[in-house]
This record gives structure tokens, C-alpha cells and sequence, in this order.
């Protein structure tokens, strides 16, 4: 696993929009495995731009996002289709046809049924990787067993109050999700983790033990042959981090 020390989250915008715009140049139809979340939302301003003033082109680019919650349909500002939307695709020359986020309200297995048969069809060249506060990845919450393909996930109550900030009320954040599963994560051909902020217990376990734990998903980073994470320096020191 490549460790990135970025001194700030500006960089490390950066440093993921270069490893995208990379994948992007070199195949120019290929699946982006895409994320929500506060994490990479520079790195997306910062493609936006490239595509704007660099001519980096979407235009047949194809994208599968990682999650979406129960219960919210893709209008609703919280959903992660309307996310992907305003901080990515309406700023960049994707066809919309060609994105993918799974569908958060009518019949959940219907809905199962469309994301699997999605991912069983992608070959996703980079999966873009936030981390939860409890070591999670996508929705793929801690416990003792995790997931290999897309399912639904009841989320912990520490992803809620995470997740919180974004809605007017606790009550308000579905408890439920559907997410890829840790065998989707794993099957990308690249992982781009980027974190900072107050990670610091999944950033110990994932960068300072050598154990993979399903009590914190983000550990089988490790065990991709091509991850790269991305840490903020305040965040990395914070750890004890060396490096
Ligand atoms: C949500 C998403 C995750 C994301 C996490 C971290 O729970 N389902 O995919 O990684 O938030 O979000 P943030 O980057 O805002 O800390």
C-alpha cells in the first residue's frame, strides 16, 4: 500500500485528481468507482476544473458509485445521486446515462438485483475510498462478518451521528443503506483512499498495525496489490505516523 503524506487536503486533491486524470488519458472509456462523503469533494472540484480549463474529457467515461442511502430518492439533497451531481457530474462532460448510483427508493431487492448485476458487468479502474469515523468503507459497517457483493446495510449509530451534520436532525439520517460490498471494493483494479480530518482510529489501524479486522473495514486496503491513501500531515502526526 502507497502512503501519500499531503501537508494539506488541497494537495491531496491534487495528488487524487492526478492518479484519476492518469487513468482518464490513458483510457478514455473507462469506469470510475466513485465516492460521497466530505473527503473527496476538492478532488472533484479539482477534476471539474481540469475538465474545464485542461480539456480532461468524460465524455465516455462510465462511473459506478459505492453507496446510496434507503429511502431517499435520487431529488433529495442528501441522497448521494444528487451529491454526485452538483459536487462531480454537473461540473464535468459526462454523459449522466453513463453514471450509476443504486436507487434509494421503490423495492430494495429490485434495486440489490440492478446494482449487482451493474457491478458484475464493470471493470472499475480506480474505486475512490472515504473512510467512516468506525473504520468503514462505503457502507460496509464493522462486525465479525463482511460482504462480498452489494447488499443493505443497517448502519451503526456512530455513521449516523457522523453522517448527522448533513441532515436537520439525527432522526432525519436513514438507518438503512445499500452499498458495494468489500469483494466489489477489492475487485477494482486501483484504490484511492483519501483521508484527514478526525480519522484518527481508523487511521491507526490502518497505518500503523499490520492486522486486517473486519471490525475496521478499511484495513483490506492492505491487502489490494495497487492502494494508495492519501493522509493530511496534521493528521498523519496526530497518529505517530513515520512513514
Ligand atoms: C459516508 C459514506 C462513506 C464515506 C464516509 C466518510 O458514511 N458512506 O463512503 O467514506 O461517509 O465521509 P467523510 O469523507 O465526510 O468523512
Amino acid at each position: 500500500m502507497k502512503v501519500l503524506v499531503v501537508k494539506d487536503m488541497q494537495e491531496g486533491a491534487k495528488k487524487g485528481a492526478d492518479v484519476i486524470e492518469k487513468i482518464v488519458r490513458e483510457n478514455p472509456e473507462c469506469t470510475l468507482g466513485l465516492a460521497t462523503g466530505s473527503s473527496p469533494v476538492a478532488m472533484y472540484q479539482e477534476l471539474s476544473r481540469r475538465c474545464k480549463e485542461e480539456g480532461l474529457d468524460f465524455s465516455r467515461v462510465h462511473s459506478v458509485n459505492l453507496d446510496e442511502y434507503v429511502g431517499l430518492p435520487g431529488t433529495h439533497e442528501q441522497s448521494y445521486r444528487y451529491f454526485m451531481d452538483s459536487n462531480l457530474f454537473d461540473h464535468i462532460n459526462i454523459d449522466k446515462k453513463n453514471t450509476y448510483v443504486a436507487k434509494g427508493t421503490g423495492d430494495v431487492a429490485a434495486n440489490l438485483k440492478e446494482f449487482n448485476e451493474v457491478l458484475d458487468k464493470a471493470d472499475i479502474a480506480v474505486q475512490v475510498l472515504g473512510v467512516g469515523p468506525d473504520g468503514h468503507l462505503g457502507f460496509n459497517e464493522p462486525g465479525d462478518t463482511l460482504y462480498e457483493c452489494a447488499h443493505e446495510e443497517t448502519l451503526e449509530d456512530s455513521t449516523i451521528e457522523a453522517n448527522k451534520r448533513f441532515f436537520a436532525s439525527k432522526e432525519e439520517v436513514p438507518t438503512r443503506a445499500l452499498t458495494m460490498g468489500m469483494g466489489n471494493i477489492m475487485k477494482a483494479r486501483k484504490l484511492l483512499m483519501i483521508i484527514g480530518g478526525n480519522k484518527e482510529e481508523a487511521a491507526k489501524r490502518l497505518l500503523l498495525s499490520d492486522k486486517i479486522d473486519p471490525h475496521c473495514p478499511a484495513t483490506f486496503m492492505r491487502m489490494h496489490r495497487d492502494a494508495v491513501v492519501i493522509i493530511e500531515k496534521a493528521l498523519a502526526d496526530r497518529i505517530g505516523y513515520q512513514g
